[in-house]
């Protein structure tokens, strides 16, 4: 099976997991892309969805979806989003996209956090993927010294502006042993505005596209 065949699958899959009758969470990217298609077919079973991010929310649009303020929501029972690494504990980086902090703001919300990804997402230990943290831009210059004072290799993202009209930095080179930890830490970074590590609040079940078919991983 391809990449984009394993997304699919997964994409598919977790049609499963949303509640009928509530607001289902949508994250950002080629994976949940998928799950954005599938979901059409399932539209009149839901009463609409809250976005990560402009393009899921085009997109959610696009299919009829109707997507709601997350202000004017209580409760999101289910957020379905991908990742760039999962680790067996259910963390994750995330923000290889440049969504984390609305998507952060969303799985805070939801009751439930379903990661959809494929295989190759699944990692011993987090890091190899470069750590997104969203930066104020006046900020940029202190942010990037104390992530180097912190180990890593910060680099500027260039050409992008997330749709909160920050800069990204993706942090090279750190071998996260204690996520939690360092999430924490970066929060803690005057300027940051939030760091693509989701430790404190990490997936609850996560849905792998193996070629073998779909497993379900919690935590272990
Ligand atoms: C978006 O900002 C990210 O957090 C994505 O969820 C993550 O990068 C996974 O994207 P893909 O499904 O495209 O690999």
């Amino acid at each position: 099976m391809t990449q984009d065949e394993l997304k699919k699958a997964v994409g598919r899959a977790a049609i499963a997991h949303v509640v009928e009758g509530g607001i289902v969470g949508v994250g950002t990217g080629s994976t949940a892309n998928f799950f954005i298609d599938a979901l059409a077919e399932f539209r009149h079973r839901i009463r609409g969805a809250v976005a990560s991010s402009e393009a899921t929310r085009k997109r959610l649009e696009g299919h009829g979806i109707e997507v709601f303020d997350l202000n004017d929501v209580d409760q999101i029972p289910v957020y379905v989003d991908g990742a760039d690494e999962i680790n067996a504990a259910m963390q994750m980086i995330k923000g290889g996209g440049g969504a984390l902090t609305r998507e952060k703001i969303v799985a805070a919300v939801a009751g439930k956090f379903v990661c959809i990804a494929d295989a190759s997402k699944l990692v011993p230990v987090l890091g190899r993927f470069p750590l997104p943290v969203e930066v104020i831009p006046m900020a940029l210059g202190h942010v990037q010294r104390e992530l180097s004072r912190i180990g890593g290799s910060p680099r500027l993202r260039a050409n992008f502006v997330t749709d909160n009209g920050n800069l990204i930095v993706d942090v090279h080179g750190l071998e996260i042993v204690d996520a939690v930890a360092l999430e924490t830490r970066l929060n803690q970074i005057v300027g940051v505005v939030t760091n693509g590590l989701f430790a404190c609040r990490p997936a609850d079940v996560c849905l792998l596209a193996t070629g073998a078919g779909v497993q379900m991983l919690t935590a272990t």
